[in-house]
């Protein structure tokens, strides 16, 4: 599931004449490999040096680079609007907007109401039995396979939110692994090159393959989420096949790649962080207090906001149409918000990180991201408590709107 190579980098466009001169700093924050190398810290300098600054590549961008900013443009859509989702991005998939995503307040507020009672705590509580039923099977394969090295991406973090997912919207279960090769396609190909056209592809087939479920559910309702969003009103009126559509191709985007993310980074860091890892082993009880510190120090999905008219923000003059980058680590290592902030603390409070980002956008599958880091924690380490990354092996990272970990070796040791 690597990206494939960029052919050439991205061109840059010119820098407009209201962008200061000193502030212009070119970062590719899919392909440079300082990214790839650091996905995540190699912002932790640039943050130091410049509260804002101007890349000129994809569409040329601002990157505002501290906390307590990044926090003042995501609550404040009235200024920033969050369409188009992505940085280089377009209308959507297919020329339309993805729901809730690309709305704006007040529009967004109706369509993420509809999402809300689907993913609050209680229904999530509800398919803890089955995440751990799906955890346990994994940890079995993986033990019976009898090899004591093995790559956790493939074996764990694709797999297990993946099947979460088919769970719940209703998808028949032994098509996952086309489902887990289209959201690669889409979201770790490279943004030029052949990744572009492997992209599109993938976007397409999810498309048809979405659309032909949605006709087929409106045929025979069952109590999966396609067929809840079948049966909302929206001020009364049924949504459309295309709103639906646009919801449902969103949570595709939403719940695989984050989640598999979320687990790359936090057993890159147990692996190489034996303290933390006998922590969590020898009191469970931190797990909660840890997945927050985990996301604040490895947050990996990124915002992008758009300019609503000419405006002052963190002393630059911004344009209509500017677009804006939230790198959520920068945020999250911001020595200003967080003591210590270059320090792992699995108890750290209070934690306000922006890894599920702020303001009406904010994370509405939080409650599941949680419960399913959770249910690994829990399950993996009673079983495997001891593992290290094998002496030598490589490990391949992305960076992107969510950068991740393409593999990750594990070796199961005995201490
Ligand atoms: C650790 C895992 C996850 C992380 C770090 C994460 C992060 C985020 C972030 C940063 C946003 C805001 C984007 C923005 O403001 O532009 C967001 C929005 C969203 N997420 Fe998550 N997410 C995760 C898991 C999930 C899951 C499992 C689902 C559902 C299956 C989900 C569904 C959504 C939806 C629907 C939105 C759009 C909300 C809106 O526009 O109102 N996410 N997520």
């Amino acid at each position: 599931m690597s990206a494939p190579t960029a052919e050439r980098p991205p061109e840059e466009v010119p820098v407009p004449a209201h962008v200061p001169a000193d502030l212009v700093h070119r970062v590719d924050h899919h392909n440079d490999a300082v990214v790839k190398a650091d996905p995540i810290g190699f912002m932790d300098e640039l943050r130091e040096r410049h509260r804002v600054f101007y890349s000129p590549v994809y569409e040329g961008f601002w990157a505002v680079t501290r906390y307590e900013d990044q926090r003042a443009v995501l609550q404040q859509p009235d200024l920033f609007s969050s369409s188009p989702v992505g940085l280089p991005g377009g209308p959507g998939y297919g020329g339309h907007k993805l729901l809730p995503i690309e709305l704006d307040p007040p529009e967004h507020s109706k369509y993420r109401a509809l999402l809300n009672p689907v993913f609050a705590p209680r229904r999530i509580r509800e398919i803890e039995d089955s995440a751990r039923r799906i955890s346990n099977e994994l940890i079995d394969q993986i033990l019976e396979s009898g090899e004591s090295e093995f790559d956790f991406i493939t074996a764990y973090a694709e797999i297990f939110p993946t099947r979460i997912f088919v769970d719940m919207m209703g998808l028949p279960m032994e098509r996952y692994k086309e489902f887990l090769q289209w959201n690669n396609a889409l979201l770790h190909s490279a943004q030029i090159g052949p990744g572009l056209e492997e992209k599109r592809q993938a976007g397409v087939a999810i498309n048809q393959y979405l659309t032909d479920l949605i006709e087929e559910r409106k045929k025979s309702l069952g109590d999966d989420l396609v067929s809840v969003l079948i049966e909302s009103r929206l001020d009364g009126d049924r949504l459309t096949d295309d709103e639906i559509l646009r919801t449902v191709f969103l949570l595709f985007m939403a719940g695989l790649d984050t989640v598999m993310s979320g687990h790359s980074w936090l057993w890159w860091h147990l692996a190489r962080n034996p303290q933390h890892r006998h922590q969590i082993t020898d009191d469970p009880s931190v797990i909660p207090t840890a997945i927050e510190e985990l996301l604040r120090y490895y947050a990996f999905a990124n915002d992008v906001r758009t300019v609503r008219s000419d405006l002052e923000f963190a002393g630059v003059q911004m344009r209509k149409g500017d677009r804006v980058w939230l790198h959520a680590g920068s945020a999250g290592r911001d020595p200003r918000e967080f003591p210590n902030a270059h320090l792992v603390d699995l108890r750290r409070s209070p934690n306000r990180h922006l890894a599920f980002s702020a303001g009406p956008h904010r994370c509405a599958g939080s409650h599941l991201a949680r419960l399913e880091l959770r249910v690994t924690l829990e399950e993996w380490h009673k079983r495997i408590p001891n593992y290290r990354i094998p002496q030598g092996a490589t490990v391949n990272m992305h960076g992107g709107g969510v950068s991740g970990l393409d593999t990750l070796p594990l070796e199961i040791t005995t201490a």
